[in-house]
This record gives structure tokens, sequence and C-alpha cells, in this order.
């Protein structure tokens, strides 16, 4: 039996923003929902093999009303977690919040080092309160037993400027990291080919469950446009990570052979 080292449960898919290279703008406004907190604290319970838990997906965790409720219950039950957030609601308070109650590692994604190229990518955000927010959630972490990541994605409104920008974020957190855009919207950035069938990657160390309880074969899925592997609230997580359907899919990316469709436009390496 495949158990997952991550399991990503995208606690909200809600957002307070609407990145240009992100694909959250295209959602279905009725798909918009938060996970119940029953569902989380079932699929923590499920998690007996303790993988380490991604507590966002789609969506803005911070937006999320039982966060710290969350990260703490995974600290109870002796499983790392981390969260992405855009930064915009990480006050010192929430951060501070965070903190105790135990998460693992947060990364801010802050995609530039002023205003004018910030707010052009993160559309819908305040530059002076992220970088408020960062600056402050430093002091806080600094010390702590939380690791703080800032990263940034590299895409054309800023790739001219990408050395600046990591230079000038860097002091404020344990590490940074930049990546470069993935053509998650159409006609941003051409796709690229490259499966991950033959490094055996995403879909056997990590499961992912949306806010409505869908688990895609691969987080690339971002809108459930290809067939769903399964629900928790049908079956139990590791049953559909198991099933025969999971399976069939990961040996046709393995032989590279009659590959789902997702698989050929891109691949999150
Ligand atoms: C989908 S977001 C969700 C969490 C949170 N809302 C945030 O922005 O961090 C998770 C990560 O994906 C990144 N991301 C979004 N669109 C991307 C793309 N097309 N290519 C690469 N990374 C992307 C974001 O910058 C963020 O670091
Ligand atoms: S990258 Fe994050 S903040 Fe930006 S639209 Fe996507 S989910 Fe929202």
């Amino acid at each position: 039996m495949i158990k997952p080292k991550f399991i990503k449960i995208e606690t909200t898919n809600r957002c307070n923003a609407q990145c240009i290279m992100c694909p959250h703008k295209t959602f279905n406004p009725k798909r918009l929902m938060d996970m119940p907190f029953e569902t989380v604290k079932r699929l923590l319970d499920e998690a007996t093999w303790k993988p380490t838990v991604q507590l966002s997906g789609f969506g803005e965790p911070t937006l999320y009303p039982q966060l710290v409720d969350a990260v703490k219950l995974c600290r109870k039950k002796g499983m790392p977690c981390r969260i992405y957030t855009n930064g915009m609601l990480m006050s010192p308070e929430l951060t501070k919040k965070l903190v105790d109650a135990g998460l693992t590692w947060f990364i801010i994604t802050v995609d530039g080092r002023d205003k004018e190229t910030f707010e052009k990518i993160r559309v819908g955000l305040n530059f002076e309160t992220v970088e408020y927010n960062i600056k402050e959630a430093w002091k806080i972490c600094r010390n702590s037993k939380t690791t703080m990541k800032l990263g940034s994605v590299i895409c054309k409104e800023n790739k001219h400027d990408i050395k600046n920008i990591e230079r000038y974020w860097r002091p404020y957190a344990h590490n940074y990291r930049a990546w470069i855009e993935i053509p998650l919207v159409h006609g941003r950035v051409p796709t690229s080919y490259k499966t991950c069938g033959a490094r055996g990657w995403r879909p056997w160390t990590q499961l992912v469950v949306r806010a409505n309880g869908n688990v895609p074969f691969c987080c690339i899925d971002v809108a459930d446009e290809y067939p769903i592997m399964g629900n928790v609230h049908e079956s139990k997580m590791l049953q559909i990570y198991n099933s025969p359907k999971f399976n069939e899919l990961r040996r046709r990316v393995k032989e590279q052979r009659n590959m789902p469709e997702m698989c050929k436009l891109v691949c999150l390496r």
C-alpha cells in the first residue's frame, strides 16, 4: 500500500487576490468553499502514518477560520505542517498564533520588491501591507521553531529584476527561493512537456484533497478538469490513493503511454 509522504489539504479555495499567473480566477464562483473543519479533523485522524500536512491548496489559507486549530491538531498528532500564503492577512497577531500553535514552516510568495511590480502580479493585494507583515513576521519567527520562507514566481513581469528581488527579501526569512512560472494560465507561457513518470514523483508521494473532498490524480489538476480519483466523503484517503483507478493512471504515466492529458500539458517539477 502506498502511503504518501505529503498530504495537501485544501482548507479553503477562496482567495483575496487574482494573481496574473494563477488559475484561481477562472474557478467557477459556485465551487468556492471552505472545507468543513469536521472533514479536516477526520482526514487528520485517518493519517496515522504521520505524513507532512500542507494546509493549503489553490486558495488563501489565512482566510480559513479554523487555520490555527488545524495547525494545533496536526502538531498534537505529531505531524509536521506547513502553509503557502500570499501574506496579505499574515498580521503579526496571526503569525504569532500560528507560531505558538507549532506551524513547522510557512512560505510567503512575494513577486516584487516595489509596489508597481508586486501589485501588477499579485492583483488585489497591497504591497505595503505585505511588506509590513513580512518584516514583523521575521521578528517573530527568527528565533522560533517555525521556519519562515520567502519565495517568488519568476514571470515576464519581474524576471528582469529577479536578482534584486532576491537581494531585497533574503534578509527577512530563514530562506528564499525563486521558481519559474508554470503554464497554468492559458496563453501566458508556453506549455512544457516533462513527465514526472520516470521519476515516480507527485502521484506517488503526494495526496491532494480539494476543499470539496475531491482527490485529483495530481495537484496540477487545479480545477478538477480530469477524472477525479475519488472523494473523501465517500471513501478513505488511502483507499482512493491505492485504488485500481489511481494505480492504472500511475502505470500509464510511468510507461509514458496513453498518459492523462494534464501530464502532457505541464508537469509541476
Ligand atoms: C496556488 S498558491 C496558494 C497559496 C497562497 N494563496 C499563495 O499565493 O501563496 C501556492 C503557490 O503557487 C504559486 N503559483 C501560483 N500560480 C503559479 C504558477 N503559474 N506557476 C508557479 N507557481 C504558481 C503561488 O505563488 C504560491 O507560491
Ligand atoms: S497565487 Fe495564491 S494568492 Fe494568488 S490568486 Fe492564486 S491562490 Fe490566490
